[in-house]
């Protein structure tokens, strides 16, 4: 460790520098970081090389995101600090829905859908309808909710994926729930996916012998007046990578049963013949 005449390390002397940032919650912040970050190169004994090394790495990450891509997104979430983010931030109410990771694709708007219209617009999976109740924590339904819901399709791709094989939109709406708290709305069961590996997060999974796939699952992001906003999603019971999610965003309340039903009526109100499989999920809001 580099130590001045006046016994200063360049650790105290970058933490000084900060001083004068007027944000008091910025200097936190940035005091933070340098103290971890030189924390940890005292810890590895950082070589040159590796510091030239990470430097590549993070400027191929930045590379490689778009306006459809979101690498550091992803390579938050496969290190497990988004996760960490929302666990720190959960809801204080133990009756709230847990929160759980964003991910990268909540990257165009949701179309705005009719009540029980279908997201599925290619038509390629198994069935399903989605059974939803937005409520605030002490039970009340939240009527004027709006749910955003985007998910991947049957082959595990989100439309800005493949936008050659889905129309735009495809997997994703933006509903209004009613007068009950209720939104419903017909999918295709979604299926496990890997996350995208061709850039520097694919890299970094191979060199840590890590699998990239995430277990089957639907996002939401709910809103309602007075309420804190909720990002989370709904796993689906019995499928794969369930205790072994590439972004560690699973968490046990979240996952339900999709149920295989045989119900005319309800097929016809979403029109289905035959089969289908149902969901039911609560998404409780915890009051600002
Ligand atoms: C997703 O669920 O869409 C996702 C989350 C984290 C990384 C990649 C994808
Ligand atoms: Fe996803």
């Amino acid at each position: 460790m580099t130590i001045d005449a006046t016994g200063s390390t360049v650790t105290d002397e970058a933490v000084r520098s900060l001083d004068t940032t007027a944000d008091p919650r910025l200097r936190e912040l940035l005091t933070g970081l340098v103290r971890h970050l030189h924390a940890y190169v005292r810890e590895t004994g950082l070589t040159q090389r590796e510091w030239e090394r990470a430097i590549g790495f993070l400027t191929a990450t930045g590379q490689a995101c778009t306006g459809t891509r979101q690498e550091f997104v992803m390579l938050s979430d496969v290190l497990g600090v988004s996760m960490l983010v929302e666990e720190v931030n959960s809801p204080d109410d133990p009756a709230a829905t847990a929160s759980t990771v964003l991910g990268p694709f909540h990257v165009t708007e949701s179309p705005v859908r009719a009540p029980d219209a279908t997201i599925d617009l290619a038509g390629g999976g198994e069935p399903c309808v989605v059974d939803l109740r937005v409520r605030s924590a002490d039970g009340t339904p939240l009527p004027g909710a709006t749910v955003d819901v985007w998910q991947a399709d049957g082959n595990g791709f989100y439309d800005v994926q493949r936008p050659d094989a889905q129309p735009p939109g495809n997997g994703r709406g933006l509903f209004t729930a009613d007068a009950e708290g209720r939104v419903r709305f017909r999918s295709c069961v979604p299926s496990a996916y890997p996350i995208p590996t061709d850039g520097p997060v694919g890299v970094l999974l191979r060199a840590a012998g890590r699998h990239p796939y995430r277990p089957a699952h639907i996002h939401f992001v709910v809103t309602a007046k007075g309420h804190v906003p909720l990002t989370t999603h709904l796993f689906v019971a019995g499928g794969d990578y369930l205790d072994s999610d590439a972004v560690f965003a699973v968490r046990p309340s979240l996952v339900r049963e999709f149920v295989r039903t045989e119900d005319p009526a309800l097929a016809r109100t979403f029109g289905l013949t035959g089969a289908f499989r149902l969901t039911r999920f609560d998404l409780v809001l915890e009051r600002t």
